[in-house]
């Protein structure tokens, strides 16, 4: 005889059988979050040095392109059926103001003309609007001495972002985590009539170990100090909830939480106060982490791949940039 729980046992065992619906035929009925390729924003680093693809390696399987395989690359982007790329470029040149991040014939205008006018209206083209990958010393930011300014800063911000859409991004992303970047960059556009062109903000972005192996990708390792003057504390989440306000308050259109899996009561809190577009990125050292894992053996790559982005959606973002977007869309696609 089987023995009842003492209270409320109408709804204990066995009446109730969690197991019930775990059996295959009823997964797919009752799974609560799904992934799909849609959800996926692929990062692409653009590198005006290099005329072959470059292996990064940190981060294997994913590669720095020159400019001018930026539109093959985009187009298989597009073809995979992924809805949006973000791009990052290597410029030929830093500087101690990073003059190359705006200018016309600069590398990512140029990415972003060829990517254009291969893909047209099949794929979003995101650029990533920040200093770092084309100052000299590496910061976000115009630097006096060891301090990065902040207001000089909004400036080139948002001439540069001007810039991004002049050739024909779709939608700009600062992620210098600059205070006022999101409302300068909304009235540089609207200034030059792109009123229209959206704004991803990295709005909760954290001063993260976990983005190492980008700074190899990108060449954007910083000469001094670290980024902990302007990222945010991994310690703080009411802040990044008044991180977030401030940037739906000056505009931005998707918000970001940045990294994803160590951070996911971040993507969750935001999501649930503000139940805006939310985009979590999966960086650069979470890749390499699963990466490394199953390189030797430890882990299987494609479970693991699968469960973390689904962790990602279940916390509440909307969208996930990750370097294993082309990964998941030839899996999901072969399911
Ligand atoms: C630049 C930027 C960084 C990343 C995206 N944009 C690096 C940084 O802040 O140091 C990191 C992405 C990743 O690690 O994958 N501001």
């Amino acid at each position: 005889m089987i023995k009842y729980f003492p209270s409320n046992e109408k709804h204990m065992f066995p009446i109730t059988r969690m197991r019930r619906l775990r059996q295959d035929k009823f997964r797919p009925l009752v799974r609560e979050t799904g992934l799909d390729v849609m959800d996926l924003i692929c990062p692409v680093f653009i590198d005006e040095t290099i005329a072959e693809p470059v292996e990064i390696s940190s981060m294997p399987g994913c590669f720095r392109y020159p400019l001018d395989l930026a539109a093959d690359e985009a187009r298989c982007i597009a073809d995979m059926g992924i809805p949006a790329l973000i791009l990052f470029g290597i410029p030929k040149e830093k500087d101690e103001t990073g003059s190359h991040a705006w200018g016309e014939d600069d590398v990512i205008q140029k990415a972003v003309r060829a990517i254009k006018s291969e893909t047209g209206d099949d794929l979003v083209v995101i650029t990533d609007l920040c200093l770092c990958e084309y100052t000299s010393h590496g910061h976000c930011g115009i630097a006096r001495g060891k301090k990065i300014l902040n207001d000089p800063t909004l400036d080139i911000l948002g001439k540069t972002a001007v810039s991004q859409a002049k050739a024909g991004a779709d939608i700009v992303a600062p992620s210098g985590m600059m205070d006022g970047m999101v409302h300068a960059i909304r009235t540089a556009l609207d200034d030059n009539d792109f009123r229209h062109t959206p704004i991803m903000s990295y709005a909760a972005k954290y001063c993260s170990a976990f983005y190492g192996p980008f700074r190899e990708a990108a060449g954007s390792g910083f000469t001094f100090g670290d980024r902990a003057s302007y990222q945010m504390d991994p310690g703080n989440s009411d802040e990044a909830l008044r991180e977030v306000a401030l940037d739906i308050e000056e505009g931005a259109d998707i918000i970001m939480v940045k990294p994803a899996l160590p951070y996911l009561d971040i993507v969750y809190r935001v999501k649930k106060k503000f139940k805006m577009p939310t985009a979590a990125y999966q960086v650069s050292g979470e890749y390499a982490m699963i990466k490394a894992a199953a390189q030797n053996g430890w882990l299987d790559e494609r479970k693991a791949v699968l469960e973390s982005l689904l962790s990602i959606k279940r916390a509440g973002a909307d969208m996930v940039l990750t370097y294993f977007a082309k990964d998941v869309a030839i899996i999901l696609g072969s399911e």
